[in-house]
């Protein structure tokens, strides 16, 4: 029988502002990357999900109940999760069988993790006729990510990769949940520099972090409180008729200290990295994400931006001996699914009797 052919698709996200900030109900400015997350999947009749990834080696199988065949690669904790937070949201049955393949680097805290879900998501419930309200389906992404792995992790990943407007970052306030699009100037680039320091949440202290936010712990609340005033600081600014480099340079290395030096959670080498690049030519920088590794992120003129970015992985390169890279990011719409129907079978002429 043939199918329709359904592609999710979802991007990975960078974080311009409000890190550490979203699992407490405060303020995030992230943007949706050309970065994606492409699933290409049929729907199977018996309910089951059989995955293969393009990059990795395994398939992974669900029954249509969402139990999770033993055996198959790690990425299939992920499907099984997220299979699952669906069903309590009311998805029927149908089963999915394709494969996923992605350019989002993988440990370098740009998402790839969410666009997963995400595109995961999408892809199950376009089969099912299902059309969750998107907050709803980035909710239940992120509770997925808490059943998959045990990272306790805010909400802001799932929802910019669900959300996300072409030349736009989100300004969440993740207490509400109210998003509120801020157009990125024109003429900037978003530079990401992976320090090639991959780290997995669950083998970090993000679990810690949260739990010291629950406590009150001084030093963690200065980082949270002043870094939820940032947020607004880096809006106003990025949509001000004028840019003002020298400002948002400064909302971005205030941001990066208050990470280091009151989160603690930036490394040697992120600390390297945004000396680098602003040493190179960009105007702002900061480590983005949960730290422990990772990325930064540095906003930098486009005409400039593959230069700088291709000199500081030279130099960041021949000092650390890491294989650092840098990705030239532009903001994108969130998670899209399209549906090319089946073509009918071609009809058999009968002979005329
Ligand atoms: C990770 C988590 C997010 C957020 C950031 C830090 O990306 O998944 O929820 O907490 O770290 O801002």
């Amino acid at each position: 029988m043939r199918h329709d052919l359904f592609r999710a698709r979802a991007p990975g996200r960078v974080n311009l502002m409000g890190d550490h900030t979203d699992y407490s109900g405060g303020l995030v400015l992230p943007a949706a990357i050309n970065r994606y997350v492409t699933l290409d999947v049929t729907p199977r009749s018996d309910g089951a999900t059989v995955l293969r990834s393009q990059g990795f080696e395994g398939v992974t199988k669900l029954t249509s109940d969402g139990r999770l065949d033993q055996g198959g690669p790690p990425w299939g904790r992920y499907a099984a999760a997220v299979h699952n937070e669906l069903a309590e949201l009311g998805r029927p049955e149908v089963g999915i069988e394709g494969s996923v393949r992605s350019d989002i680097p993988v440990g370098a805290g740009v998402s790839s993790s969410a666009a997963f879900e995400v595109a995961l998501a999408t892809a199950f419930c376009g089969v099912a006729g299902l059309a969750p309200d998107p907050k709803d389906l980035a909710l239940a992404c992120q509770r997925a990510e808490h059943r998959a792995v045990g990272v306790p992790c805010g909400p802001m990943d799932q929802l910019a990769s669900t959300l996300g407007i072409a030349g736009h970052a989100l300004r969440i306030d993740c207490g509400t949940l109210d998003v509120q699009p801020v157009r990125l100037p024109a003429g900037v680039m978003m530079l990401v520099l992976d320090s090639a320091v991959p780290r997995r949440l669950e083998h970090t202290a993000y679990a810690e972090r949260r739990a010291e936010v629950e406590r009150g712990h001084p030093g963690r609340m200065r980082h949270v409180e002043s870094e939820n005033e940032r947020v607004d600081a880096l809006r106003g600014l990025l949509e001000a008729s004028i840019l003002d480099r020298a400002s948002i340079g400064n909302v971005f290395a205030t941001s990066h200290r208050s990470l280091a030096e009151d989160f603690e959670v930036s490394t040697a080498e992120l600390d390297r990295l945004v000396a680098l690049v602003l040493s190179e030519g960009a105007f702002a920088a900061r480590l983005t994400g949960a730290g422990f590794g990772g990325s930064v992120v540095a906003l930098v003129d486009v005409d400039l931006a593959a230069a700088v970015g291709a000199r500081v992985v030279e130099r960041y390169r021949a000092e650390s001996g890491l294989p650092g890279t840098a990705h030239l990011c532009e903001a994108v719409a969130g998670a899209r699914l399209t549906v090319t129907p089946a073509k009918p079978a071609v009809a058999q002429q009968l002979p005329r009797g």
